[in-house]
């Protein structure tokens, strides 16, 4: 049975038939604007299931290979191109004209501590504060030199880096466990150290030490015991130590040696990331004047 589609009176739209207690309902057609913003949304999401990756298969790229790695990697070119200005002119200038040129010199602290706080925090501590066995970068006291050029050396090469040949080598002796010298002799000499910054306890021992220490020390660390950074020897007559200045410490040091590495990073980090490190450790406040 079929009848006409009944109209509203006073609207004139047509109704669906439905009814309940006189009150009827229109069917109101969507508004053209509603229905074509629908339609719209349903071809964009088309298109983009066809041009990017969005269905869940391992691997699937769209039409247009997109991937957020690819995403990321692009960013990271358009940065690197953005800062290599820069960069150019760290790896060209040395590192004296880099301090003298404001700009350049803090755009290097900038990177330069950024990539301290990535690769050398961890042994030097934050700010290069040092740690027992990790000399302090920011005190003038030098093991193998603080001069801009000393350091660049140092952080290139390593200190008994073992992959690098030119790294700095020279090694503190096992002196007690090689057989060089008796646990007596040992104590002298330690008592003789002790006397250098005042606190010897066994004045007859200090005196013995002074001969052995004559023989068998003051080649790399001077006959005063003030240091020689040719062999990387620190200074024994003032109060910094790397490895500790009570007895027992530098008995340790004296029977085992102690032969610490510090890593060659030539390799590793492009020279622009070196000399940042170089001028950074040199804001640290340590650097000696060049
Ligand atoms: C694995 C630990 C380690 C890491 C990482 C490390 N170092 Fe070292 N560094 C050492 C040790 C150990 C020494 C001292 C070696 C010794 O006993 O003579 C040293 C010495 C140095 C010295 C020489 C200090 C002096 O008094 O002459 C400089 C400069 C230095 N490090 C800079 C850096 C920089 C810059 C980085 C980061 C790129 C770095 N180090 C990362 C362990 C480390
Ligand atoms: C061949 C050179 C050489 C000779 C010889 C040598 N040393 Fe050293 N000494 C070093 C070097 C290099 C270091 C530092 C670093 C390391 O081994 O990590 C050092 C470190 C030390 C330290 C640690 C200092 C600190 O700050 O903690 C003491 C103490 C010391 N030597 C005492 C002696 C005494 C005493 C003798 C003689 C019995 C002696 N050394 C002979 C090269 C030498």
């Amino acid at each position: 049975m079929s009848h006409a589609v009944e109209r509203d009176e006073i609207t004139g739209t047509a109704t669906t038939g439905h009814e309940w207690d006189g009150i009827r309902e229109l069917n109101t057609p969507l508004p053209k604007w509603w229905l074509w913003t629908f339609y719209a949304t349903i071809a964009f999401a088309l298109l983009w299931v066809i041009l990017y990756p969005a269905l869940p298969i391992t691997g699937a790229t769209g039409l247009l290979g997109h991937t957020a790695r690819g995403e990321a990697e692009q960013d990271r070119l358009a940065q690197s191109a953005a800062a290599e200005p820069m960069l150019a002119r760290l790896r060209g200038a040395d590192p004296d004209a880099i301090i003298a040129d404001p700009d350049l010199r803090a755009y290097a602290i900038a990177g330069g501590r950024v990539a301290f706080a990535n690769t050398c925090a961890g042994c030097h501590g934050a700010g290069g504060q040092g740690a027992p066995g990790f000399p302090t970068l920011a005190d003038d006291e030098w093991l193998w030199g603080g001069k801009l050029a000393e350091v660049e050396q140092t952080i290139r090469h390593g200190i008994r880096a073992p992959d690098d040949e030119a790294t700095r080598s020279s090694l503190m002796p096992r002196f007690v466990a090689d057989g060089m010298l008796t646990g007596a002799q040992a104590n002298d000499v330690v008592e003789h150290v002790l006397s250098l910054t005042g606190r010897t306890t066994d004045a007859a021992a200090a005196t013995r030490g002074a001969a052995v220490f004559a023989e068998n020390c003051a080649s790399c660390h001077g006959e005063r015991g003030m240091g020689n950074r040719e062999m990387g020897a620190p200074n024994l007559a003032d109060q910094v130590w790397l490895f500790g200045g009570d007895k027992a410490s530098l008995l340790r040091t004296v029977s085992l040696g102690r032969g610490g590495v510090m890593p060659a990073w030539e390799k590793r980090l492009d020279p622009a990331t070196i000399r940042m490190l170089t001028v950074y450790i040199h804001s640290l406040g340590g650097t000696e004047a060049r």
